[in-house]
């Protein structure tokens, strides 16, 4: 006899044009929404002062992400932005000192982040406008001097089913599509470090390399956030193709400038711990964050950072509690977390993902740390920026 399931669709309503909600039954989505609601009342009461005792004072960090990408002044060199997000790439390139002439984006809330920090830039957000599928590239040809990009990282990520081309999400043919018609003087593409490895090298070969290298001569290179400064574990590769010979041979790798706290062999600066960077009091232990991961590429959208079950291990040492991340510092002090550790918020995260304070993330709570965890870490894309800002002397 087969059991039949029916799945009952979710009231909310998903942002992301190809976002695949959890297929749940009545009963599965009941327990969820009941979650949902204790966890909403609770906030609430907090809110309002009904909620438990403070167990911290409102934190006040002391790791400022613009300290390890100075604003350079500008290098002439223009770009343009393809899968933009909530603007990592973006920000490393601006601080790096190149010249922005356009960002796509079809989520509305990440393009209004972009908008919001740099009003003067020319940012096109929506699922018509901001669509990548829709441009006709041609109008930038040999016009631009870097194309750079992020396409999605789900059809290859670990956390996903590793569909590759299979995957409706995969955007990199469009990616090559732009390269193609615009005929920059360099690009850069960004993905998970999966990406990188053999479960997708002929992936690579037929969809990036092969149809880019007659005009390319294409590097890749695998950098790790806690390297450049920022407290997380988070390694991903980077596709840097330049027109010329000259230029590629001329570009250098960007090199690690901080090591890990536990790392005692390398004369380098040792990265600031999580505790240290976000201004919290000594518990006589410190490390750095496992990688954060954004819930929007996952099947619920959610406010919680967390990966996996060693990255849970990870956050208890260093009692932070990974979900529910709270709206504000002021919220997360008020919500009392079950097991008594630090409740994070949006500005938490962004700090721990290498954004300044000021960069105003648009969007409901988990639309905001959507765009955090999809993100470059700056910091990274200054590195990389600059290295190719290197190339072009
Ligand atoms: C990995 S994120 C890029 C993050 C970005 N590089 C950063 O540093 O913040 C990929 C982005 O591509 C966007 N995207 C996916 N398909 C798109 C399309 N067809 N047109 C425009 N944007 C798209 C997603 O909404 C998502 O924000």
């Amino acid at each position: 006899m087969t059991i039949v399931t029916e799945t009952v669709p979710s009231r909310i309503k998903s942002t992301d044009p190809l976002h695949e909600p959890r297929e749940l039954t009545a009963e599965q989505r009941e327990v969820f929404r009941v979650r949902a609601r204790e966890a909403r009342l609770a906030k609430i009461a907090a809110a309002s002062g009904v909620g438990e005792t403070p167990l911290h004072e409102v934190n006040v960090p002391t790791f400022d992400p613009d300290e390890l990408m100075p604003q350079l002044p500008s290098n002439g060199i223009t770009t343009l932005s393809l899968f933009s997000g909530g603007g990592g790439l973006d920000l490393g390139f601006d601080r790096a000192g190149f010249v922005h002439r356009g960002s796509w984006e079809w989520m509305s809330d990440a393009a209004a982040t972009i908008r919001v920090a740099r009003p003067e830039w020319d940012v096109y957000g929506g699922t018509e406008l901001g669509d990548v599928r829709n441009v006709d590239w041609r109008a930038f040809r040999n016009q631009i001097d870097v194309v750079h990009g992020g396409p999605p990282c789900q059809p290859f990520s670990n956390a996903g089913k590793q569909r590759g081309a299979q995957d409706p999400r995969d955007m990199w043919p469009e990616f090559v599509r732009a390269v193609r018609a615009v005929r920059p003087r360099a690009f850069v593409a960004e993905n998970v470090a999966a990406l990188a490895s053999a479960t997708f090298s002929d992936y690579v070969e037929e969809h990036i390399l092969a149809p880019l290298r007659g005009a390319y001569e294409i590097q890749r290179v695998l950098l790790q956030a806690y390297e450049f400064g920022v407290p997380q574990v988070r390694r991903r590769v980077f596709f840097i193709g330049f027109r010329t010979k000259t230029m590629a041979k001329k570009w250098r790798a960007p090199s690690a400038k901080f090591r890990r706290i536990d790392d005692s062999e390398s004369n380098l600066p040792a990265v600031t711990g999580v505790r240290k960077a976000l201004g919290l009091p000594d518990i006589g232990y410190d490390g750095i964050s496992p990688t954060i991961r954004s819930g929007l590429s996952g099947p619920r959208h959610t406010t919680s950072i967390l990966s996996s079950v060693s990255a849970q291990r990870k956050f208890e040492a260093l009692n932070v509690w990974p979900n529910g991340v709270a709206a504000s510092r002021e919220a997360a002090s008020a919500y009392v977390t079950k097991n008594g550790h630090f409740r994070l918020s949006v500005a938490d995260v962004a700090l721990l993902q290498g954004f300044p304070e000021t960069w105003p993330f648009q969007g409901a709570t988990y639309m905001q740390l959507g765009q955090i965890g999809n993100s470059v870490v700056p910091p990274v894309a200054y590195a990389v920026a600059s290295s190719v800002a290197e190339a072009f002397k």
